[in-house]
């Protein structure tokens, strides 16, 4: 019987190959590039997080706002079950030098790490995350964004034969969020691929979702399949929804009231007693080189 182990010299060979056509130039923005420039690479960097205590699981996946599946956050994980994500792809365009096209199995075998972020949604309610992700900036490094790229739009599936809410008029679908090219190239905005250890449940965005702690979780888009680098700052589904309430921004800010409740405060799944709201959602000290201290007090 023929072993269907490649045999280690085969390997490293191919491996020496690779990386020689990637000095030399060729194979340029190829997914196995990508894969062989990641894995040579920390996927992240370490930084001096708080130390904070997850949320229970069973919380995180059975509360969920997820609007193409059902706007009833506990019915969200019974209609998604049936999910099927197998013929995904992502793909990375727009205004960048390498764009790249991934399929699933290119998805899941980026190099992941583990960050433990807390999650503030705008309603007013909370949680501690333990996500496998990447940083996006790794991602953007690789495709190399050009000098007139200024912000990144992500784009969720488009499949209103498997989403039902994707049938109704909620919002112009798919579910489109953006970001500032450097809020995408700081480290603690990762794409997730994972949480507590596992891959994604499908009610919480797999196979890959965007993760940004600081800010309200719209904006965190889960289920991605475009990201385009563009010039014009794009405009997010809630924010086109509910110019009112949704700002492109959505940074927390305990200080900055939703016009129709307080926001000093949230209540963490599980628990039955609120707690106070920090700036930038417990992120101030991280982010004092993205936003100048004395704008950090007025955003939203
Ligand atoms: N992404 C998509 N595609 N569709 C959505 O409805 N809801 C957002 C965000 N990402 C949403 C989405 C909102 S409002 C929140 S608070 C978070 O997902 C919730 O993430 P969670 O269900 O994993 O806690």
């Amino acid at each position: 019987m023929r072993a269907r182990i490649t045999p280690k010299r085969t390997f490293l060979g191919r491996r020496s190959f690779i990386k020689k056509a990637i000095s030399a130039g060729l194979l340029c923005g190829s997914p196995l590039v990508l894969a062989e420039t990641l894995s040579d690479s920390i996927a992240c960097k370490k930084l001096l997080l708080d130390p904070i205590s997850s949320t229970q699981k069973k919380f995180v996946t059975s509360y969920n706002n997820y609007y193409e599946f059902s706007t009833n956050k506990k019915m969200v994980r019974h209609i998604a079950k049936e999910f099927d994500y197998s013929d995904w792809t992502l793909n990375i365009g727009g205004l960048v030098e390498n764009p790249i096209t991934l399929n699933l199995k290119q998805i899941m075998a980026l190099p992941t790490c583990e960050r433990v972020y807390r999650l503030r949604c705008i309603e007013g309610w909370s949680a501690v995350i333990p996500w496998q992700g990447i940083e996006l900036q790794r991602i953007l490094e690789f495709v190399k964004p050009l000098s007139n790229a200024k912000f990144v739009k992500f784009e969720s599936v488009f499949d209103p034969k498997q989403m039902p809410g994707q049938r109704t008029s909620n919002f112009s679908w798919p579910y489109v969020e953006g970001i500032t090219l450097d809020e995408a190239m700081h480290p603690l905005t990762i794409l997730a691929t994972g949480m507590y250890s596992e891959s994604l449940p499908v009610q919480n965005g797999a196979p890959i979702r965007l993760v940004v702690p600081w800010k309200y979780g719209y904006k965190s888009i889960k289920a991605i399949q475009q990201l385009t680098l563009v010039e014009e700052q794009p405009q997010g589904s809630w924010q086109q929804a509910v110019p009112s309430e949704y700002g492109f921004y959505g940074n927390v800010n305990p200080n900055v009231p939703h016009p129709r409740w307080s926001q000093r405060r949230e209540l963490p799944l599980g628990e039955n007693k609120k707690v106070r709201t920090k700036l930038l959602n417990g992120y101030a000290r991280q982010l004092e080189r993205l936003y100048s201290p004395d704008i950090i007090d007025t955003l939203f």
